[in-house]
């Protein structure tokens, strides 16, 4: 074990120059059972050895081993807490191909997971590099582009961007799903922005993915003349196959459309980064189902203090990582809705929304420089209604979509109304007031009634 321990730093070491020289990575990890806590900083040594240049012994190091180059790149655990069982560990920029992220995942975010004498990791963040951050491609409209193609003033610009996902999840034809659309896009002051398609739709035999797009763009195209709206249909065209994937993306665009839905964790980063790249055109929305299997952490030490229970990456590390390859929205949690929320949704949002993130210590995150790279929509979805809407704009900014599928179609007087009620909800965010003072104010409304239902807080998916 002692040849793992020239990978760590001396006492407070520090990286210089981290945006230029290095990545660095936050880790935390506990020890398997009937390990000494004193063998924490050779844990963190072998973290740190496994992740870049080294093995579980000694090697030859005669001529031509390319010993001294690793030497020179090896990575370096740092800053460790013993308490806390918290280090970070950095990577020198060249030790990677820095256009590749699935390269360079199988080393800082590889085989340490498989490590016997650990019964638990997680990978609290992760800072690129300029040289990285430059080399991605990034999101081709991100958050201006977005409110740009869908024509906005000056004052729809301080609002969010409001949708819905059809329910039940599967169900409808695609015939059935356009007349929802109309149904939707046309309701009230015509202003509601986007229709989703959920996860599980794809192209199934009722519901064929070319028919949907085709009949869902038409519909999209005669509303926007009819309420002089431009429309989002985000449309699902996830597939393992990514020549599938173009052609579908290829389709929305030839129908009309302006978007496409992947699933960014299902599909897999090569999938996402080669989506970018041979878009012809599209927004990309990314959908993050299988995402709790990556980013879920049961235990108390999901802040940094306590323990963990298992194997995890934080979705502020996603998110980043979805930035880099190019997505203009992404599902980044909403306020308090599905799993216990600590307040990550604001975190990741800081990570899509700023071109400086700063470290946060209370997530112990490393904060990130963009270097100009456009910024991402962050995503509120899951249990949400109009009574929600004044929070979840609290917490992630007037710059998110709002999400709301049963939210909107199971308003009590119906389909329309729930839409009014999210676009009450909206004005009654962007002209300074509360969901409730709005409600008071006006007993017969549409929102009045759809928190007299469901109240002021989300719907938790238990
Ligand atoms: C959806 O919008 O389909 C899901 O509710 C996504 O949930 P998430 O926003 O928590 O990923
Ligand atoms: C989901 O899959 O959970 C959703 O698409 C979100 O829908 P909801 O707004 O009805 O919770
Ligand atoms: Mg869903």
């Amino acid at each position: 074990m002692a040849v793992q321990l020239n990978y760590i730093a001396p006492p407070s070491w520090k990286p210089e120059n981290p945006d230029e020289n290095y990545v660095l990575l936050q880790f935390k990890i506990e020890l398997a059972g009937g390990i000494d806590k004193s063998v924490f900083p050779e844990a963190a040594a072998s973290v740190a050895a496994e992740s870049s240049t080294g093995t579980w012994t000694k090697v030859d190091e005669g001529q031509d081993s390319g010993i001294k180059m690793a030497d020179d790149y090896k990575a370096m655990a740092y800053d460790l807490d013993e308490e806390n069982r918290m280090f970070k560990v950095a990577y020198k920029t060249d030790l990677f191909e820095v256009d590749n992220m699935s390269g360079f995942l199988a080393g800082p975010v590889g085989n340490i997971g498989g490590m016997k004498m650990v019964c638990g990791v997680r990978v609290f963040d992760m800072r690129f590099p300029r040289k990285m951050v430059e080399s991605f491609p990034g999101p081709r409209y991100g958050i201006e582009g977005v409110r740009d193609l869908l024509d906005q003033d000056e004052s729809q610009r301080t609002m969010p961007i409001i949708g819905t996902v059809p329910k039940p999840k599967v169900g409808r034809t695609a015939k059935e799903q356009a007349i929802l659309a109309r149904r939707l896009w046309t309701a009230g002051d015509g202003t509601y922005d986007f229709l989703k398609d959920d996860e599980n739709l794809t192209s199934l035999f009722f519901n064929d993915f070319k028919e949907r797009a085709k009949l869902v763009h038409e519909v999209q195209k005669e509303v926007e003349t009819k309420t002089g709206k431009k429309k989002l249909y985000l449309c699902n065209l996830t597939h393992s196959n990514i020549d599938t994937m173009i052609d579908r993306a290829n389709w929305i665009k030839e129908t009309g459309g302006r978007c496409m839905m992947i699933d960014v964790v299902t599909t897999g980063f090569a999938a996402v980064h080669t989506m970018r790249l041979k878009n012809p055109g599209l927004v990309i929305h990314a959908h993050r189902a299988m995402h709790a299997f990556i980013t879920r952490e049961s235990g108390d030490g999901i802040e940094g203090v306590g323990e963990i229970q298992g194997f995890s990456i934080s979705m502020v590390a996603l998110a980043k990582i979805f930035r880099l390859l190019g997505v203009d929205s992404i599902h980044s949690g909403s306020p308090k809705a599905k799993m216990e929320d600590y307040g990550e949704s604001a975190e990741v949002m800081r990570v899509l929304t700023t071109d400086q993130t700063p470290p946060n210590e209370k997530f112990s995150t490393l904060g990130q420089n963009w270097f100009g790279m456009k910024t991402v929509w962050p995503v509120a979805s899951g249990g949400l209604h109009p009574g929600v809407l004044d929070q979840v704009v609290a917490t992630l900014g007037k710059d998110c979509y709002i999400q709301m599928g049963g939210g909107v179609l199971g308003h009590p007087q119906g389909v329309e109304r729930g839409v009014e009620a999210a676009i009450e909800a909206r004005k009654a965010v962007s002209s300074g007031m509360t969901v409730k003072e709005y409600a008071e104010k006006n007993p017969k409304s549409a929102l009045a009634a759809a928190i007299q239902l469901w109240g002021m807080e989300p719907k938790i998916v238990y």
